[in-house]
């Protein structure tokens, strides 16, 4: 739904109410010393106000994300200057790797890995070797059946099931280890809304600091956008980047003026 529906809308409300209208002058039940050319036209402008007002309803409720997201392309899209072995720290209590770096017991131990949460899910499962060393170790699992597809909910699906995970993990002394099978979107994204979330980072920031640490990761547009979302619900957007932070640049769009926005200028 867009201001782009709005003459068309519009338009259909008029047919609308000339039918009534021709309806109406037809009828026998019309009161009499009711002017139906009145009523029509209160039916009229009644109608219109209401679809302008559910346009601008919906309209108000699009922001453009685009500033944030290009200038995040922009900041993972860098060069990456050193090689970064898995898992990586992303906060004291919470590491991101792959599903390979996951499945060294030894590596866990040393890092005081405490909790694995593998956003994988069953596709992405270890060998039930690996699962029994996790449970030898003491390492508690959690898997999440995530898809790996470009528009999957990842964060509306997930987040709140990782976070309370990884403040089991954090409270209990230990640190959480979050992996899919590449460490790049999946658990990537989840480790960018944590890392943004528990230290009230701004968006832009959040970036920086996990394409510092992890180097490729959010290659995934859709997953990047939900984190814009998340950011903007959270109040951590920050400050629209300046244009030249921004990945390729495009002029602005040119915004035909339409019915809605030349009523919005009226309210
Ligand atoms: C995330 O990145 C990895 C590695 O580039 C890729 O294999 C995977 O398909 C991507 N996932 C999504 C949802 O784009
Ligand atoms: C990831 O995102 C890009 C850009 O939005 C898209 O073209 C691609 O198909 C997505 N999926 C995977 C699996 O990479």
């Amino acid at each position: 739904m867009n201001e782009a529906y709005a003459l068309p809308l519009a338009l259909c409300a008029t047919l609308a109410a000339t039918a009534i209208h021709v309806a109406l002058s037809f009828s026998p039940f019309i009161p009499p010393g009711v002017d139906s050319a009145a009523f029509v036209t209160a039916l009229i402008l009644s109608a219109s106000l209401l679809v302008l007002s559910v346009i601008r309803h919906l309209s108000r409720q699009r922001p453009d994300d685009g500033p944030w997201i290009r200038a995040a392309r922009k900041i993972l899209s860098s060069p990456i200057k050193e090689r970064h072995a898995l898992p990586v720290e992303i906060l004291p209590h919470l590491m991101l790797g792959d599903k390979k770096s996951a499945s060294d017991v030894a590596v866990l131990e040393a890092f005081r890995i405490s909790h694995v949460l593998n956003a994988a899910g069953h596709a992405g499962r270890q060998s039930d070797e690996v699962l029994q060393r996790y449970t030898e170790a003491g390492i508690k699992l959690l898997q999440l059946d995530a898809q790996d597809e470009e528009g999957y909910a990842m964060l509306p699906k997930h987040r709140k099931t990782a976070a309370d995970f990884f403040a089991l993990a954090a409270n209990s002394g230990g640190r959480c280890l979050v992996h899919c099978v590449a460490g790049i979107n999946r658990s990537g994204v989840l480790a960018a809304s944590e890392l943004m979330l528990h230290e009230r980072l701004p968006l832009l920031e959040a970036i920086r600091r996990i394409k510092a640490a992890r180097g490729f990761v959010l290659s995934n547009d859709s997953f990047l956008e939900q984190l814009v979302t998340l950011a903007r619900a959270e109040g951590l957007l920050g400050p629209p980047p300046p244009v030249e932070e921004q990945e390729s640049p495009r002029p602005p769009r040119k915004t035909r003026p339409s019915v809605a926005s030349a009523l919005r200028g009226l309210g």
